[in-house]
């Protein structure tokens, strides 16, 4: 192990030329005055077993994971929070002296991205997720977790949705909330009255496709939220702008979900993520950062 002036953490991923995290946590050390470096490291696709446990090795205190490896940590780490065991996935592992500690910070950022930056509280809300992959996955115990009315998940492939409920619904019983699963086209009967918050989980935008779901889905004054940022957030974002919705890209739930990993490492909390946000936003304007 290498004696290191500076506390060392990673993004772990395939690929991570384009990832934003080592400028975010930079900004982050510097409003904290945490001494710390983040680097990115890729790891081959079916070699991250390895790649974890060489960083761990070098002497670093810990790293993030993105995709596709996910779902890989539960098994690799020592303890796994409640979050990880409902997602099944984690995108944050602590070396602890004790072991490894992971953590799923994604939710949280989403969570956080709404509530504080967007300002909409999800107490009592009607929740629509649109997808059930490993991102919907990912966000739907901590939606829950605030206390909205109901959510409603919905996907392409119907089954993959009521699964999803299914393995949700006594922790949403536990926050006074109901989860249902459907299909697509199940979505405005499942919802009601429509819904005051639409989460995009699926990758249709990346074909630059509008949300898959029938339109006046949204109240008055809904909130629509995409997992993705970038051009692939594109689709959906002016689909729901043209609903009257006020949208919203991935970009803020991005910087809240590194703040929930920053503090999880470092037990401080960024006080200023709005500006690192503003910062990201004007840099990714401003052309490509490698
Ligand atoms: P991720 O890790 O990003 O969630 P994933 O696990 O492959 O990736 O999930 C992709 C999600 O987008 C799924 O919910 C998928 O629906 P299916 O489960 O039916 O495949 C959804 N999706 C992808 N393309 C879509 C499209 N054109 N229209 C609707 N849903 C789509």
């Amino acid at each position: 192990m290498r004696a290191e002036p500076y506390d060392r953490y990673a993004v772990i991923g395939y690929p991570v030329a384009h990832s934003q995290s080592p400028f975010i946590h930079s900004e982050f050390a510097r409003q904290t005055g945490q001494l710390m470096q983040y680097e990115r490291v890729q790891s081959p696709v079916d070699g991250f077993a390895q790649t974890l446990q060489a960083w761990a090795d070098s002497g670093a205190r810990g790293c993030n994971v993105t995709v596709p490896f996910k779902f890989e940590v539960p098994a690799r780490v020592s303890h796994c929070s409640a979050r990880v065991r409902l997602a099944q996935a984690a995108n944050t592992v602590r070396f602890d002296e004790q072991g490894w500690q992971a953590e799923n910070t994604d939710g949280l950022g989403l969570v956080a991205d709404i509530q504080l930056n967007a300002g909409l509280a999800l107490k009592g809300c009607t929740v629509l997720l649109l997808g059930a992959g490993g991102a919907a996955a990912g966000v739907l115990g901590p939606v829950l977790a605030a206390h909205p009315a109901r959510v409603v998940v919905v996907n392409r492939t119907a089954a993959k949705a009521v699964a999803l409920a299914a393995s949700h619904a006594a922790w949403a019983r536990e926050h006074g909330s109901i989860v249902l699963g459907g299909a697509l086209h199940e979505a405005a009967a499942l919802c009601g009255q429509g819904c005051q918050v639409l989460i995009n989980g699926t990758s249709s935008s990346l074909a630059g496709e509008a949300a898959p779901v029938a339109t006046g889905i949204l109240r008055p004054n809904a909130l629509a939220v995409d997992l993705m940022y970038g051009p692939a957030s594109e689709g959906f974002t002016l689909w729901a702008q043209s609903q009257g919705a006020q949208a919203r890209d991935g970009l803020g739930m991005l910087v809240e979900q590194a703040a929930q990993a920053f503090e999880f490492w470092r037990g401080v909390r960024p006080p200023d993520t709005p500006a690192v946000l503003t910062a990201l936003r004007r840099r990714m304007a401003s052309g490509p950062h490698p």
